[in-house]
């Protein structure tokens, strides 16, 4: 919804998700990413999305920990 629909709806919504994910892409690649805890501490809940969950706990989370490379 955030582009709107319709015949009014916006003309840039596909360069707009190129560009954010060329951001991405320039942000993500400049860390390394290393889960905060033990893999089998974690578990994907299912719904419409899977979504990262530690066992026991009813908060979506995904704990990493991120290192800035060079
Ligand atoms: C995150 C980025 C963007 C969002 C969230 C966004 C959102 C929207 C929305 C909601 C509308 C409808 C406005 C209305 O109902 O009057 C719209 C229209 C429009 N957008 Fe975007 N837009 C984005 C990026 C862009 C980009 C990158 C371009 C051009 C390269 C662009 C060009 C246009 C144009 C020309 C319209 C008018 C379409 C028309 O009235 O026929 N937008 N945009």
């Amino acid at each position: 919804m955030s582009f709107y629909g319709g015949p009014r709806s916006c003309i840039g919504f596909r360069f707009a998700i190129a560009e954010m994910k060329s951001l991405l892409f320039h942000v993500i690649r400049g860390f390394e990413f290393k889960l905060a805890v033990d893999e089998d501490a974690l578990w994907s809940r299912s719904g419409i999305l899977m979504r990262p969950q530690l066992r026991g706990s009813n908060k979506t989370e995904l704990p990493v920990v991120l290192t800035p490379l060079g």
